[in-house]
């Protein structure tokens, strides 16, 4: 398969690396960071796994789609907040039989994706696992997790059963879902629970249930989230949310969640399709979401005052 990875940051590159260990596979990375796309080119990414390190060098980055073919499957990796300009500038990737397949954090990448390219390539989809970066080409893989993807309107589908066996053959197990959006929604959940939250007191995952006080917000969080969820006719793919939250909250334990990493980076964070997105929501819904509201406003305002 010809597959490009929109967004080469910690997710983008260990799917890409993983996928590029198959032969038959062309693997593409595609980012703007020329630091990282150069020494990719020259010395090959590196995985650091709890096992060692996995040096791949069968795959070629690149800073710009433009020069590239229509591909088999695109894999959008890039913040959810430039999902629709990136995809904007990679359409010529995206030919009638293209899958693009979005596994990013947060709400509303398949809303933004349909916008640019044909709403039947798209579909959805989450991963959980735990990565980072560590420099340019080295990227830090601290847990695998699951990756699912369903048809956006939710039918069964034969070519996400054949996609499906191509991120197994990869060591990447996957699994179809014709609830999709429910998936997403939980996966939201754990995004809601854990990354204002750390980003704001600067805490691993597992420390958020160290403390009665962080765990209250935890669990506030959520159940304002699961009441926004309920109002809008989503199904969980979880009988009990909050147990759900605190599940990925120890068994990503020793993460640094990925908006700590934006705010240590001085990155713009994804607070508004994850914590905003609850408050969107309630708004939309007429349900009060005041700890979500609190966690999303003191979010944005840590990242208008990063230190130059
Ligand atoms: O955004 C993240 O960091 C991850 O989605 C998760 C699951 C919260 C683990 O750190």
């Amino acid at each position: 398969m010809n597959i490009a990875v929109l967004g080469a940051g910690a997710m983008g590159s260990v799917f890409g690396a993983f996928l590029a260990g198959q032969p038959e596979h062309v693997v593409t990375l595609i980012d703007i960071w020329k630091e990282h796309v150069d020494t990719i080119n020259a010395q090959g990414l590196t995985i650091n796994t709890t096992e060692g390190d996995l040096v791949v060098k069968n795959l070629t980055a690149v800073t710009s789609a433009k020069d590239l073919p229509p591909q088999d499957l695109v894999i959008v990796f890039v913040k959810a907040t430039v999902t629709e300009a990136a995809m904007a500038h990679a359409v010529n990737l995206v030919g009638p039989s293209t899958i693009v397949l979005t596994l990013q954090n947060g709400l509303g990448n398949i809303e933004k994706l349909c916008r640019v390219v044909d709403p039947k390539c798209v579909v959805g989809g989450i991963n959980s696992y735990g990565s980072a970066i560590k420099g340019p080409g080295q990227v830090i893989l601290r847990g695998r997790g699951e990756t699912v993807f369903g048809e956006i309107d939710g039918s069964p589908s034969e070519r996400l059963d054949k996609l499906k066996l191509v991120f197994d053959a990869a060591s990447l197990p996957a699994s179809v879902t014709t609830n999709v959006h429910g998936r997403i929604w939980t996966k939201l959940i754990s995004n809601v629970a854990i990354n204002a939250l750390c980003a704001i007191i600067g805490i691993k995952n597992g420390q958020l249930l160290n403390y009665p006080e962080s765990e209250a917000l935890v669990e506030g969080a959520v159940g304002e989230a699961v009441s926004v969820a309920k109002a809008m006719g989503i199904t969980f793919e979880t009988d009990d949310p909050i147990a759900y939250a605190k599940k990925v909250i120890n068994n990503t334990g020793e993460n640094v969640c990925s908006m700590l990493q934006d705010v240590r980076a001085k990155r713009e964070t994804e607070i508004a399709v994850i914590n905003g997105a609850i408050v969107e929501g309630g708004l939309k819904h007429g349900l009060p979401t005041p700890i979500n509201l609190v966690l999303t406003n003191l979010v944005k305002v840590i990242q208008q005052n990063y230190p130059a």
